[in-house]
């Protein structure tokens, strides 16, 4: 393995909008997800990033947290491996790590909108037969869940919701 995951450093921040841009393309910010994302602030321990010896950025993970009633949940991306660096395992070992992460730190319940070719192996399922709803449209196949601690998902259903408990405050920045 030629890169190291990391927490985000202070100097990814501003190369990781235009990494999205790239991976996802312009118009990324009108998915649904980031009607949860937009002015909430990313879980700054849930924020990692794959770099190569050099300290060049090859990738980014972050974590939103979210609401479903009022049980807090996590929501897992914007992922993006930077093009060129693509189908070398390190998209894989960053979702490992961030799952991994945030178990440890006692999160209990991972939601993510993506293909689920690519999340089923971490044990993602379909989320909309548990009775989770996305406050907008999406791919039905492409929302899923993963219990972190088994169980939660047996008494909990409704609307995924923005943690506004997380909302950025005036003055901070914020590059979604
Ligand atoms: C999707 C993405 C994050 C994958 O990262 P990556 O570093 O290229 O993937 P990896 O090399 O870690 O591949 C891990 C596994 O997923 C598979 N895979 C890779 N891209 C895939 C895709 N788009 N769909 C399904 N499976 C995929 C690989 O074949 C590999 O399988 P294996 O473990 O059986 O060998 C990356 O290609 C990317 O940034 N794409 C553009 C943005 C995007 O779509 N992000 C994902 C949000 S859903």
């Amino acid at each position: 393995m030629d890169f190291n995951i990391l927490p985000e450093r202070s100097s990814d921040a501003a190369l990781i909008d235009p990494l999205l841009d790239r991976a996802f393309g312009t118009d990324r910010k009108s998915r649904t997800v980031y009607r949860l994302r937009e002015g909430i602030l990313p879980l700054p321990e849930l924020c990692f990033s794959a770099v190569q010896a050099d300290g060049t950025l090859l990738a980014s993970l972050r974590f939103w947290p979210i609401l479903i009633d009022a049980f807090p949940a996590i929501l897992l991306g914007p992922l993006a491996v930077e093009p060129e660096q693509q189908g070398r395992g390190i998209g894989k070992a960053l979702v490992r790590h961030g799952l991994n992460e945030a178990s440890r730190l006692g999160h209990k319940l991972c939601v993510v909108v993506g293909d689920p070719s690519y999340y089923r192996p971490y044990g993602f399922a379909p989320a909309t037969p548990y009775g989770l709803v996305l406050p907008g449209p999406v791919d039905p196949p492409r929302f899923q869940v993963l219990e972190l601690k088994p169980g939660v998902l047996e008494n909990l259903r409704g609307l995924i919701r923005r943690a506004e408990n997380h909302a950025v405050q005036p003055g901070v920045s914020c590059s979604a």
